[in-house]
């Protein structure tokens, strides 16, 4: 159930401004888990602001790593790759990756812990990550259809390394594996059907373990040793999203989104909407621990259409609710497919974006993998559920600033999760 803060969003003339982002969610994960595995004192600037984040902090400092946090700025002492037995159930809030990726490192302890989380996590699937973690010797138990609370029984020295093809495209599975290959006996490899985000890979990497590469694989050979970093997060580009997504909707807007991670893996959103007409430059790019990062100039044209599909889906999962929010001010429309993995997040994604452009007055077919938005439509403003997913919150937020009359996202406070300064943001470069 989603809280009862709301928000209201009117109509806006144009977007134009300078704006900056707060770390990657993806990265700043992490860097957290595997700066407890290291040895040492890590510390990140730019940390992720989202409560998610949080939630794995709070997680790594149960597991005995102290974890000092000052604005965006967080430290972490290491403990080596074993970490303490936590004292009470593991808290992962809202968050999937938190979850599934430290399920990994839970695999190699000497302990049982219990992973827990709210309503929404306890609805979703965890069989990707027992499966692969059981052959290589952690046990698990969990509630009903496999899904949180997890108990989960680390191996030890035991854990078996294994060659493992997933048969989901997902890089909180494949990193969840590899950071379990990191505490097992020999090498592990994943095999996923379409390449994901590398953040784990780069990630292990900077922390100074080698990992192999190559198409959709990746190896990690077991029981190295990490060291502490230094570094600077990336802002995230699922976050940028929003704000290139409004930007895109007005024929004068003129954005400069600054700091934004550019990893090749995760800003497929830039080609999709140079393809749908926007102008689209990247100013700058910078290197820090193999991932880039850069500023955006945005400026609209008219939109065209698009169709996304296959591996695009994958690559652009977490931006699809925002490019169906946008897609009715398109001149053809977007479809969407291959996006299963969309009913299966915070909310049933492909359900709750067709629901809501439908209360804004939009024709929309759903499928059991994606969606079909026609374009050249109108829509009114009206009343959002987010249904507490941070995402819906932000996307029909964007859709609104095109729509007829004002629009109310009811449990916007969801955007906490991963962009707390979201609404603040957005009204700065919004012209009324
Ligand atoms: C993430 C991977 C994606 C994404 C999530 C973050 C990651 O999930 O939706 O927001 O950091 O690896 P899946 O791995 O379930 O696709």
């Amino acid at each position: 159930m989603s809280d009862q803060s709301s928000v209201i969003v009117r109509p806006a003339r144009n977007i134009q401004g300078l704006v900056r982002f707060p770390g990657d969610k993806s990265i700043s994960h992490r860097y957290a888990m595997l700066a407890g595995l290291a040895k040492g004192k890590t510390v990140l600037e730019n940390f992720s602001t989202g409560a998610d984040c949080a939630s794995t902090l709070g997680c790594m400092q149960a597991l005995g790593c102290k974890v000092t946090k000052t604005n965006n700025r967080v430290e972490i002492e290491g403990v080596g790759l074993e970490l303490k037995a936590p004292q009470t159930a593991l808290d992962c809030g809202n968050s999937g990756s938190t979850i599934r990726m430290l399920a990994g490192v839970a695999a190699g302890q000497n302990f049982t812990c219990e992973m827990q989380g709210d309503e929404s996590l306890s609805r979703r699937p965890m069989a990707r990550v027992i499966r692969p973690l059981t052959l290589m010797g952690a046990k698990f138990a969990s509630a009903e259809g496999e899904r949180p609370p997890l108990r989960i029984t680390g191996a030890n020295g035991a854990l078996r390394a294994i060659d493992y093809k997933t048969p989901v495209a997902s890089a909180q599975v494949k990193t969840s594996v590899l950071f379990a290959g990191l505490l097992a006996q020999g090498t592990t490899t994943v095999e996923e059907p379409v390449r994901t985000r590398d953040h784990g890979e780069l990630a292990l990497r900077a922390f100074g373990a080698e990992v192999q590469q190559e198409k959709n694989r990746a190896s990690i050979r077991g029981r190295q040793q990490l060291h502490a970093i230094q570094a600077s997060i990336p802002g995230d580009i699922s976050s940028a999203a929003f704000f290139l997504c409004a930007a895109a909707l007005f024929p004068d807007s003129n954005l400069v989104l600054e700091n934004v991670g550019l990893n090749p893996t995760r800003s497929a959103l830039l080609d999709v909407l140079t393809a749908l007409g926007a102008r689209v430059r990247v100013l700058d790019l910078s290197e820090a621990g193999s991932e880039l990062s850069g500023s955006i100039k945005i400026e609209a044209g008219r939109l065209k259409g698009t169709t996304i599909s296959g591996g695009q889906s994958a690559a652009l999962i977490d931006e699809l609710p925002v490019l169906a929010a946008i897609a009715p001010y398109t001149q053809e429309g977007i479809e969407i497919r291959d996006a299963g993995e969309l009913r299966v997040k915070e909310s049933d994604r492909i359900a709750t974006v067709a629901q809501s452009l439908r209360s804004m007055g939009a024709e929309v077919e759903e499928f059991a993998d994606g969606l079909r938005v026609p374009g050249n439509q109108k829509l009114h403003g009206a009343e959002i559920d987010s249904h507490g997913d941070h995402r819906i919150a932000m996307a029909f937020s964007i859709a609104a600033l095109r729509a007829e009359g004002e629009t109310r996202i009811a449990g916007a406070d969801a955007a906490r999760i991963s962009f707390p300064e979201f609404f603040n943001m957005l009204s700065a470069v919004t012209e009324s």
